[in-house]
């Protein structure tokens, strides 16, 4: 059968998401799969890219780009009435491309895991892997996640919301309303995010005192300089109240055959090397800057309380497919819910992968379940 396995995107993850094309296009059972390769350039464009694990690797320290001239022009699909894939120009490469089963939208963040590529998927009859519109659109983002979960009895970290409108009415009623949400939640420290953005892109960590509601002198203009920074990502942004204790993460699949979801092992995200958080750079460059231990070293019914957790995470943002659930295990004892990435990072060296490897499930039979999800 023929998978359409796209990835780049247009954006800030661009790069992670050329890495995790690069796992999955050398994991591909190619007796089983007929692989067409979509690269998405930063612009939009489409192109059909090269099918070649090396050309979309991390290299020296560098993430891939597609470039827009990469490969002959596609666009999929082209019309709600016409299925699969389709070339723009006439040519050899409609002939190339043909009909696809199946698209593997290895996307992270707006326009690829976000609800929009899936909407245009769902209009075209195209089946695809992973959530669809509405729980991708919901967990990409922050606020709305966090809303929904909330209100399905997942405890979260307390948040304040700074909309663009908001912002340019009244900077300072949102700078109070921020300070009081980390003051209510007991907290020093916040961070400052794009609702709608990934890999911590523009994300910054602000610590505001000494003790919850005692700020140090600055901490409002670092807020308000955190806020900016934000919105170079994304009009929309929240405040975060940060929750002291461990960071957690666990895997979630969808059963084959209508069974019920899996939770995968639990594994456990700690920053070393004297960084402030887990950045963009700890995350992909750095290779020292983290931990990644899988399975984590916490007591079982703390992995048993984040699974359980994970899955009604899953459950109540409606996803399908895959998901990774990003926790914290609170000094208390609580679990709170920080994100749910509906494409998680999926490089074999990512922690989702890993996850599942430890859960008994190679990357190679990872791939392949989901796409055989997305089949069904
Ligand atoms: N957004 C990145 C890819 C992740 O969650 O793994
Ligand atoms: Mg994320």
């Amino acid at each position: 059968r023929r998978v359409a396995v796209v990835f780049g995107g247009r954006s800030s993850e661009h790069g992670i998401s050329c890495v995790t094309a690069a796992g999955v296009l050398r994991a591909l059972d190619r007796d089983r799969w007929d692989v067409v390769p979509v690269g998405i350039a930063l612009d939009g464009r489409w192109v059909l890219a090269a099918d070649d694990p090396a050309r979309w690797e991390l290299a020296g320290g560098v993430l891939p780009v597609v470039e827009p001239g990469e490969g002959p022009a596609v666009l999929a699909p082209r019309s709600p009435v016409e299925r699969g894939l389709v070339a723009l120009d006439a040519g050899d490469v409609p002939r190339a491309l043909g009909e696809v089963d199946v698209v593997l939208p290895l996307l992270h963040g707006p326009f690829g895991e976000d609800g929009t590529l899936q909407g245009m998927l769902e209009m075209s009859d195209t089946r695809y892997v992973g959530s669809g519109v509405l729980a991708s659109a919901v967990s990409m983002d922050k606020h709305y996640a966090k809303t929904v979960l909330a209100a399905a009895g997942v405890a979260v970290g307390p948040w304040a919301l700074v909309t663009d409108r908001a912002w340019r009415a009244d900077r300072e009623e949102r700078l109070d309303a921020a300070l009081a949400v980390a003051e209510g939640a007991g907290a020093a420290v916040v961070f400052v995010k794009p609702c709608r953005a990934g890999s911590s892109m523009g994300v910054t960590r602000v610590v505001l005192g000494e003790a919850p509601g005692r700020w140090r002198e600055g901490a409002r203009a670092a807020l308000a300089a955190a806020v900016e920074a934000a919105r170079e990502h994304d009009p929309r942004v929240l405040v975060e109240a940060a929750v002291a204790g461990r960071e957690l993460e666990c895997g979630v699949l969808d059963g084959l055959g209508g069974a019920a979801p899996e939770a995968s092992v639990v594994g456990e995200v700690a920053v070393v090397d004297g960084r402030d958080f887990y950045d963009f750079e700890a995350k992909y460059l750095d290779g020292g800057a983290v931990e990644l231990t899988c399975p984590a070293d916490v007591p079982e019914e703390v992995a048993e309380s984040v699974r359980a957790t994970a899955l009604r995470a899953f459950d109540a943002l409606g996803c399908e497919g895959l998901a990774r659930v990003d926790v914290f295990v609170a000094d208390d004892g609580r679990v709170v819910v920080n994100e749910v990435n509906t494409m998680p990072g999926f490089t074999p060296s990512s922690m989702f992968p890993r996850l599942w490897e430890a859960s008994g499930l190679p990357y190679p039979a990872l791939v392949d379940r989901l796409l055989e999800l997305a089949l069904e």
